[in-house]
């Protein structure tokens, strides 16, 4: 092994939240969402792993197309759509489907004249006003799809701003705001995200989306991962390269922003914001090393970190080190980072990719 450091991906961990998925939107199909490397985890590996699902999505054409090269041959859903005049070619080479959430997307593709039929996504905008067809607009953007021949089946989705909140009434107001835009035109509809799918089962509908509770994350406020019967699937490890001692007085790290408070162990870690560990969180969380938690002291630098082993004698150096994963929840580092946990996921760097499975 040429590094200490290891993103290690429980591929049966996988395989169980989409079972969870599963249990809880029984009727629908489920789009896994594997975008941005399958948050982090890989994206080919985790579609493989997660084979059984009714299609993948991604957010950028090139990461449907690596999809495809990489042999899935479920239906691919890309997101952001495109942007560009040879796009729709493109979707129609490798049979992925776009979402067409604005007036450049559906130029596009009502002015493309290939004629092998492109499956198509029109998204409503149904309130969180990021992406999406004003519902107002959404009748006639249907009949421009409709009357071109290159398009294929049509379905409709819209996004959620606010899902995770179970209190926020902007989801309730999205839902009925979609349903009274959609009611008559006997499409296939897609609205849940993972929040949607473990809070609001009234969005469930034909295909659910779901991303961060494949992973293991928690999708709501308030509640665990573990609460929700979730498990996570990576596991951000290390090892102790060091244990020494220091005497009272005695600064760590860049900037010698902590010193020792009495004569004490100091541990290092083969970790850093190199690995996409956030340097934020320099003093402010706590990792969990041969089992027991220890609090990092000094600055996150590049590729090492250190810990307090105060009332630790039997930790030393070859011991296992658990950045984030199982038995220290992601949510927990992330809330300590002022961040959330699809951002530590996405963010770790690839020299710490080799384990992806
Ligand atoms: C349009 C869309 N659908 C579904 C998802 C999956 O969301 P989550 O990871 O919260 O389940 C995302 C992720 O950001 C998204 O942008």
């Amino acid at each position: 092994m040429t590094s200490c450091t290891v993103a290690r991906i429980n591929h049966d961990a996988l395989k169980h939240n989409l079972a969870r998925v599963r249990g809880l939107a029984p009727k629908s199909k489920v789009m896994s969402v594997v975008k941005a490397e399958g948050y982090g985890h890989g994206a080919l590996q985790t579609a493989r792993t997660l084979a059984d699902s009714d299609g993948f999505a991604v957010a950028r054409m090139g990461e449907g197309v690596s999809l495809r090269k990489g042999g899935v041959d479920a239906p691919i859903i890309v997101l952001s759509g495109f942007f560009y005049r040879d796009d729709p070619a493109i979707c129609r080479q490798y049979q992925l489907q776009p979402v067409i959430h604005c007036a450049h997307q559906l130029q596009l593709v009502c002015q493309d004249k290939g004629r092998d039929p492109v499956d198509v996504w029109l998204k409503v905008d149904s309130g969180m006003h990021r992406a999406g067809f004003d519902p107002d607009d959404v009748e006639e953007a249907l009949r421009a799809l409709r009357v071109t021949p290159g398009v294929g089946k049509i379905s409709l989705m819209t996004h959620f701003s606010s899902a995770d909140d179970l209190d926020d009434t902007a989801t309730g107001q999205q839902i009925e705001c979609f349903n009274a835009t959609v009611k008559g035109f006997k499409l296939e509809c897609s609205l849940a995200n993972s929040a949607g799918v473990m809070g609001w089962p009234e969005s469930h509908a034909e295909w659910v989306r779901p991303g961060l509770m494949l992973y293991g994350a928690s999708p709501l406020k308030g509640q665990s991962a573990e609460e929700l019967g979730l498990r996570p699937v990576m596991t951000l490890e290390s090892t102790l390269i060091d244990r020494r001692e220091f005497n009272r007085g005695e600064s760590v790290g860049y900037g010698k922003t902590w010193q020792c408070p009495e004569a004490m162990p100091i541990g290092l870690i083969e970790c850093g914001y190199g690995d996409g560990y956030p340097r934020v969180l320099s003093q402010q969380a706590e990792v969990l090393v041969g089992g027991h938690r220890a609090k990092i002291i000094g600055r996150v630098s590049m590729d090492m970190i250190s810990i307090d082993l105060r009332g630790l004698p039997e930790v030393s150096a070859g011991d296992p080190v658990i950045l984030w994963g199982e038995g220290l929840p992601i949510e927990e580092i992330a809330a300590a980072a002022g961040t959330i946990s699809y951002e530590l996921m996405t963010k770790v760097t690839t020299r710490v990719m080799a384990d992806r499975g």
